[in-house]
Formats: structure tokens, C-alpha cells, sequence
């Protein structure tokens, strides 16, 4: 049977059944992939889903870190990504040595780190966070304890704003959110007077204060389904806008634009290569496979299951 002829996405359903496999799909992947996976959702929800499956093999469509997250959860699984390439320019804005350095100074400091980073930066740090759950885990934690957040200065300068802390932040950032523009968001604003802004918190502050809601992509989703206003400008990745016409087929979404158009789009292209033909090649083959040092993935899986630990207790 040529590829030509084949029928990808009974294939990958069928193979799915034969392998007990099972697709996790994040919501700025292709509507195509986000269609066919078994379970899609933010970063907390994938892990989640993760960390509980008894698939004997797990696909993530995503990006690396997310393979990591569900290799180091679930080690003795098989982890297959669709394309080996797909990064994160968030986790790479830390890489491990420095950051270790970096904690290393601040030996009296908790460390806290989003869930875009690499397993060696978690192998460093106490708690992982993600933005569905950053806030209540920072609040958490007593008071006045010093708190190291990375990678993300966007959300770790947020989280700071609303619960007051004075987290020590590492300098990285998403290239897709920190280009979205204060300008831009007006623009729509005028042309579309009752529209409600909702913007991720990876987003700069300017940007971020402009939002009626500051949530990870699954409370953006939240908030769009419940509200009863028609309108919404999304300051996100735009692969949000698949899930979100979905759920609400007769609302309006409008993406926010980037700041500077010829810079490239509000798109994650690292999510963008999973595609159909990839994942069908990928369940055939069962590779390419995320693999995690042994002994970075003993120190990483601690401070995931503490953040999973603490979700549970927060009902998140
Ligand atoms: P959430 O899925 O947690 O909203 O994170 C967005 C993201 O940047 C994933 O790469
Ligand atoms: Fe990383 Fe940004 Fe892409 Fe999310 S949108 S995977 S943070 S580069």
C-alpha cells in the first residue's frame, strides 16, 4: 500500500488500537492533529492526562519539553513525538548550566520553574509550575519566602503584579507571545468596540493589562465558552481558535496580530510541524522517541509530581 492511498487518519486510529497508544494533542497544534487526538488540552491538563493513562504508548503532539514532561512521569512508557525538531524558544531562553549557576547563587531561594524547560532545568528546580496553576502555587508558599521563577519574564513579572511577590525572574521569554502589541489590540478594540481581550500571560505586561482575562490556554477557552458577549480578540497562539470555534461555532474570534507582520505571524511554528503524515509515520515506525537521561529524569520527576501533588490538593 503506497502513502499515496493510505487513509491516515483511519490508519492512525487503527494503529492506535493495535499499539494501546494514545495522542495527546496541545491546542496550538494543527485543527487537523487536535481533531484526531484522543485527549487535547493546556500543559497542566496534558501532564495530568499523562500521568494517568494506561496506553503502553504515549504521542505527544506538542512540542520536546511536553515528551519530556511525559517520559520523566511515566519512564517505563514509550514517548513518541512526530517530529523531533518541534522546541520551544521559551526552554531554550534557559539552558540548564546557566540556570544552575543561577541557582547556585541563590542558595537560600525556592526554585520555581514553568513547564517550558527543558527536564535538566527541572532536575534543578522545587516546584514546576504552568500558567493554569502558577498563581495558586506561588500563593502557596509562606509569604515571605525567597523565590527564584524562570524561564518566563512575562508570566513571573505577572505573577509578581497580583499576588505581590518579588520572585527573582529569569530573562526569557516566547517569541510567538512577546510579540503580540498594546497598538495592534487597540486597533481591533476600535474596530470591534464590544469585543472581550483575552490574552495569555506569556504576553508582556503592557499587554497582559489590556486582557479582560490573564489565563492559560484552557482558561482562555473557559472564559470564552462561559461569557455571554460574541466577540473575542485573542492575544495567543492562534491554534486556540480551532478548539474555541468549536465549542462556540457562533461567536467571533478574532487573533490578535503581531507587532511587526513581516516578523512572521502568531504562530508557534515549532507546533506547527506536527502534522498528519508525521504523527501516521511515527505510530508506524514508533519513533522518533523522547529518551531522558536516567539521572536527570530522577531529580525532574520530583518537582512535577510536586506541582501535580499541589494541583490535586487546589482542585486544579
Ligand atoms: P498553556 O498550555 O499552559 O496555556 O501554555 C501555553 C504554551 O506556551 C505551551 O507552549
Ligand atoms: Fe514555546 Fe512559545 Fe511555542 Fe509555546 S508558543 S511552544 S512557549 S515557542
Amino acid at each position: 500500500m503506497n502513502k499515496e492511498s493510505v487513509d491516515l487518519k483511519a490508519e492512525i486510529r487503527r494503529m492506535c488500537q493495535e499499539k494501546n497508544a494514545i495522542i495527546l494533542g496541545h491546542y496550538y497544534t494543527d485543527g487537523v492533529i487536535q481533531d484526531i487526538a484522543d485527549f487535547i488540552g493546556d500543559s497542566l491538563a496534558l501532564a495530568q492526562k499523562a500521568a494517568k493513562t494506561d496506553a503502553d504508548i504515549i504521542v505527544m503532539c506538542g512540542v520536546h519539553f511536553m515528551g519530556e514532561t511525559c517520559k520523566v512521569l511515566c519512564p517505563e512508557k514509550k514517548v513518541l513525538v512526530p517530529d523531533m525538531a518541534a522546541g520551544c524558544s521559551l526552554a531554550d531562553s534557559c539552558p540548564a548550566d546557566e540556570f544552575a549557576k543561577f541557582v547556585g547563587e541563590h542558595p537560600d531561594h525556592t526554585v520555581i520553574s514553568y513547564v517550558n524547560t527543558t527536564a535538566a532545568v527541572k532536575a534543578v528546580t522545587d516546584i514546576v509550575v504552568t500558567s493554569s496553576n502558577a498563581r495558586q502555587i506561588v500563593e502557596s508558599l509562606p509569604k515571605d519566602e525567597k523565590i527564584i521563577f524562570g524561564p518566563d519574564r512575562n508570566l513571573g513579572s505577572y505573577i509578581n503584579s497580583i499576588t505581590g511577590r518579588n520572585m527573582l525572574l529569569w530573562d526569557g521569554a516566547c517569541h510567538v507571545h512577546n510579540r503580540f502589541s498594546v497598538e495592534k489590540i487597540l486597533e481591533l478594540k476600535q474596530q470591534y468596540p464590544g469585543a472581550k481581550v483575552l490574552v495569555h500571560p506569556e504576553c508582556k505586561g503592557a499587554v497582559a493589562k489590556l486582557g479582560d482575562v490573564v489565563g492559560s490556554t484552557a482558561a482562555l477557552l473557559k472564559y470564552a465558552v462561559t461569557q455571554p458577549e460574541n466577540e473575542f480578540i485573542v492575544a495567543t497562539e492562534s491554534g486556540i481558535l480551532h478548539e474555541m470555534q468549536k465549542k462556540c461555532p457562533q461567536k467571533t474570534f478574532i487573533p490578535a496580530p503581531p507587532d511587526d507582520s513581516t516578523c512572521g505571524c502568531n504562530e508557534c511554528s515549532f507546533m506547527k510541524l506536527n502534522t498528519l503524515e508525521k504523527l501516521y509515520e511515527c505510530l508506524k515506525n514508533e519513533t522518533p522517541e523522547i529518551i531522558v537521561d536516567e539521572a536527570i529524569a530522577k531529580e525532574a520527576v520530583k518537582p512535577i509530581q510536586r506541582m501535580l501533588d499541589i494541583s490535586a490538593k487546589l482542585g486544579l
